[in-house]
C-alpha cells in the first residue's frame, strides 16, 4: 500500500524524536575513522518544505520543530545545513539528515518504492547515495553485507497494515543474521491497539527501547513515538537521553 506520504508529518514531534536520535547515533558510529554504510528501508523524499500545504493541513510540525529552539549538536548542524541550501522553510528527512553527518568514507544506500517520492529522493539526495526504487525490506536485504560492514539501517514504515509489525522484527532478525555487524534502528508509532509490543516481543534479538509521549491536535490516536536499536553501540543511552534533551518542550 503506498498511500502514505510523510510531507504530512515531516518535523512533527516523531519526526524530532527518530531524527535526534538518528543524528546523535550517527555521530556515535562515525567517531572512529573507518567507513560505515548507512541505509534505510524507507526513505521517502529526503527533504520536505515546512510551508507546503501538506505540512500545513496537519500542523504537526507546529507542534514539533517549530516549538523547540535548537541547541548545538548534530541534528541542528543537519538543520542548518539544509536550510542553508534551501531556504528557512526547509526541513531534513532521515536521508538528508544522513547526507549532513556522513563522511567522505562512508556509503549510503536507500529504498523507496513510490515512484514520486522516489524520483524526488532522486533529485535530493544526487551525488549522495545509492537510491533505488524497490521494496525496502527485500533491497536492503539484498545489499547486504555491504562493505565498509561496520553500519545502520534505519527502518522506518508508515505501517498501514497490522502484518507490517511482525514483518518488521522478522526482516530484522533475517538481517542480523546475514550481516551480524549492523545496527538497527525500528521506528514505531504508539496506538492505542500497541502492536508494537508483538513486534518488541517477536525480535528475539538484545534491543534497546526508547519511548517518548506527546500530544497532537489531530493526533489520530498517536500517543507517542518509539525507537528499538538492536546491536546498539557502546554509548547509545547517551543518544537516546538527547531526544528528550534537544527536543524539550515537546518530547516526554
Ligand atoms: C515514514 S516514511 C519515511 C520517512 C523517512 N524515513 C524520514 O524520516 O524522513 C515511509 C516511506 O516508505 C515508503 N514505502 C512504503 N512501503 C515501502 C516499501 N515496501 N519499500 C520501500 N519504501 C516503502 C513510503 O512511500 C514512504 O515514503
Amino acid at each position: 500500500m503506498l498511500s502514505y506520504q510523510h510531507a504530512y508529518h515531516a518535523g512533527g514531534p516523531a519526526d524530532l524524536h527518530k531524527h535526534i536520535a538518528l543524528a546523535e547515533l550517527l555521530t556515535l558510529l562515525t567517531r572512529k575513522p573507518r567507513g560505515i554504510t548507512y541505509m534505510e528501508t524507507h526513505a521517502g523524499r529526503g527533504l520536505y518544505d515546512l510551508a507546503s500545504d501538506e505540512t500545513a493541513k496537519t500542523g504537526e510540525a507546529d507542534e514539533g520543530i517549530t516549538k523547540i529552539t535548537l541547541p548545538d549538536g548534530p541534528f541542528t548542524d543537519a538543520v542548518k545545513s539544509v536550510r542553508s541550501m534551501h531556504g528557512k522553510t526547509a526541513y531534513p528527512g532521515s536521508p538528508a539528515i544522513a547526507a549532513a553527518l556522513l563522511r567522505e568514507q562512508d556509503k549510503m544506500q536507500l529504498m523507496e518504492l513510490h515512484p514520486a517520492e522516489f524520483k524526488a529522493l532522486r533529485v535530493n539526495l544526487e551525488g549522495e547515495a545509492s537510491v533505488h526504487r524497490r521494496d525496502g525490506y527485500e533491497g536492503v536485504m539484498a545489499v547486504s553485507p555491504p562493505k565498509p560492514r561496520k553500519g545502520l539501517v534505519l527502518i522506518d514504515p508508515s505501517y498501514e497494515v497490522k502484518d507490517e509489525y511482525l514483518q518488521v522484527a522478522d526482516f530484522t532478525r533475517k538481517l542480523m543474521a546475514k550481516w551480524p555487524e549492523a545496527t538497527v534502528m525500528i521506528w514505531y508509532p504508539i496506538l492505542k491497539a500497541a502492536r508494537h509490543k508483538e513486534m518488541l516481543a517477536a525480535l528475539q534479538v538484545p534491543h534497546l527501547v526508547d519511548e517518548v509521549s506527546f500530544t497532537l491536535k489531530d493526533n489520530k490516536g498517536m500517543a507517542g513515538s518509539g525507537l528499538a536499536l538492536v546491536n546498539a553501540p557502546y554509548g547509545s543511552e547517551a543518544v537516546f537521553s538527547k531526544t528528550r534533551e534537544v527536543g524539550a518542550p515537546v518530547l516526554r
